[in-house]
């Protein structure tokens, strides 16, 4: 089972600001999450991605399994391509193993990311970085303390201001 993270951020390490707002990543950024999406069929993704997905109109998000990690209980209105676990990370991979898939894409956020990176679970990392900074918000991975050594696979050019790392965790 390979792992793959997604995530637009800011150079400074946020992937929202302080109330949850996101919406200044690029629609490349988001292109390339659906693509990735679309070629896993599954994504994973925490609670207060899916509250703010919900919000901005993007869940759920279209050609993949959503899997949403809570200890909530939300009513599923959306059927089988919905399924809202409370499972821990390796038996969420697990589960995306027996549904049939190969490839696992995380979602994040924050808190969600830091699970799987603290159990070193990721195998590869996808970062869009937006031409845009702020000193206070949510990062890559929460505020947990985790550390991997990364080795470059590809960096590029999404658009005159958004790059593209692609990284695989050693
Ligand atoms: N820039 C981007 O590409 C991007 C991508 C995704 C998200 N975001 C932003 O990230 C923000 C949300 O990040 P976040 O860190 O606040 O929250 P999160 O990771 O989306 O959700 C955390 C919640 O998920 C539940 N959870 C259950 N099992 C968990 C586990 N193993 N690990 C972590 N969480 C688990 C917990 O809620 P319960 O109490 O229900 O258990 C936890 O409070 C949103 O504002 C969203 O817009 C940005």
């Amino acid at each position: 089972m390979k792992v793959i993270l997604y995530m637009g951020t800011t150079p400074n390490g946020y992937i929202a600001k302080e109330n949850g707002d996101s919406e200044w990543v690029s629609d490349e950024d988001l292109n390339g999450f659906y693509e990735e999406s679309k070629k896993a069929k599954n994504i994973i993704l925490g609670k207060n991605t899916f509250l703010e997905a919900s919000r901005q109109g993007y869940f759920p998000f279209p050609g993949a399994v959503n899997i949403v990690v809570t200890h909530q209980t939300f009513e599923n209105k959306w059927g089988r391509d919905v399924v809202f676990t409370d499972k821990k990370p390796k038996e969420i991979l697990s589960m995306v193993e027996e549904m049939g898939f190969d490839t696992a894409l995380l979602a994040g956020g924050g808190m969600l990311n830091a699970s799987f990176a603290q159990e070193g679970l990721i195998d590869e990392i996808y970062l869009d970085i937006e031409p845009l900074l702020f000193g206070k918000g949510i990062r890559l991975f929460g505020e947990t303390d985790f550390a991997c050594e990364l080795e470059l696979i590809e960096a590029k050019n999404l658009n005159k201001n958004t790059v593209q790392l692609h990284y695989k965790v050693v």
